[in-house]
């Protein structure tokens, strides 16, 4: 039996730049129509000519695919509604880093005070702007994001046009706040669905698990698998694949995020297939992103798996992939478009 999906969209996705950008860049671009490109490089993206210069540098970097990257700015509460129309009909969305909570997030939010934010933010809204947020605050890891929770409330409640993209959510608090807000949607990542904190370090430490947010609780995992795999419509596929070098991951201060691109989909189509919700996995990696980013133009492409055995490369040049040498159920038999 195969599987074929139409237009798969992954609505969080970091390709860097440079030789790292040529590596993976294809590796996304051969088998999505479509992703939305974290601005995280250093410096970050927060210029119009930044901006089209990256988007111009991924393009080139996919060569001959069918793939529109999806471009965002890094947000600054210094935006203006005069820069944002002038920029409106270049980005899909603006991300918003907390101040140091990730990788290159230095230069984010240090306080979410509302006056701070209104301008950008209500510019945002009336120009239809999406604004996705890592929602962690900087207290114990484990409490970060349902810490964080009370903030996309707050923003939810005051600035209730704007769409709020709560990025790669981990918690079961996440999963409720959902349906308490109209404006409050979620991505949600391939290795939060598989993995909990064990798999990171209840044995040997595991480096390329590491990720923020940091994976949670079993519990955590099973909110995020119910709504995920019963296709909630607030819910959309963002892989948060996010590639770093060998040796920044596998190092004493080792670098946060799980590079998952290239098994991203055969991994999905089987966790669908194992739970008998196969018939949801078009709505969580294309349907929802559709209807959520109402303005996107989505290039056709399908991709059709199968159940044949896939042996997961040790590494695509310096970086080490989400299940490096194993074997996974699905391949990939044939992409059209
Ligand atoms: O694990 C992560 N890696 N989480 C993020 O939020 C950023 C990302 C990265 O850019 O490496
Ligand atoms: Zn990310």
């Amino acid at each position: 039996m195969s599987i074929t999906i139409n237009q798969p969209l992954d609505m969080h996705l970091h390709l860097r730049d440079e030789a790292m950008l040529k590596t993976v860049a294809p590796l996304s671009s051969h088998s999505f129509s479509g992703a939305i490109i974290m601005p995280n490089l250093v410096p970050p993206v927060s210029t119009k000519e930044e901006l089209l210069a990256y988007k111009e540098r991924i393009i080139h970097a996919c060569g001959s695919d069918t793939f529109t990257p999806y471009m965002t700015l890094f947000f600054k509460p210094t935006y203006t509604k005069a820069f944002l129309e002038s920029i409106k009909d270049e980005l899909t969305a603006i991300k918003l880093y907390p101040a140091g909570i990730t990788t290159n997030s230095e230069g984010g939010v240090s306080g979410f005070e509302v006056e701070t934010l209104r301008e950008t933010l209500e510019a945002m809204s009336e120009l239809e702007i999406p604004l996705c947020i890592h929602g962690e605050t900087n207290g114990f890891v484990m409490d970060r994001e349902a810490e964080f929770v009370s903030i996309y409330e707050m923003l939810a409640t005051n600035f209730p046009k704007l769409k709020i993209i709560m990025e790669h959510i981990t918690t079961k608090e996440s999963v409720e706040a959902l349906d308490k807000f109209e404006n409050l949607y979620a991505t949600i990542t391939l290795h939060h669905l598989l993995i909990t904190l064990d798999d990171v370090a209840g044995g040997m430490l595991q480096p390329h698990l590491f990720c923020k947010p940091i994976a949670k609780r079993p519990e955590d995992r099973e909110a995020l698998r119910k709504v995920a795999l019963n296709a909630h419509p607030k819910v959309m596929f963002g892989s948060d694949s996010a590639p770093h070098p060998q040796h920044a991951k596998e190092s004493c201060g080792c670098a946060a995020g799980v590079f998952t691109a290239p098994i991203a989909l055969q991994v999905l189509t089987e966790l669908f297939m194992e739970h008998s919700t196969l018939k949801n996995l078009q709505a969580f990696v294309s349907d929802h992103a559709k209807a959520i980013y109402n303005h996107i133009k989505v290039p056709h492409k399908t991709v059709t798996l199968e159940k044949k055995p896939f042996v997961v490369p040790a590494k695509y040049d310096n970086v080490i992939p989400m299940y490096a040498g194993e074997t996974l159920a699905y391949s990939i038999l044939e992409i059209k478009g």
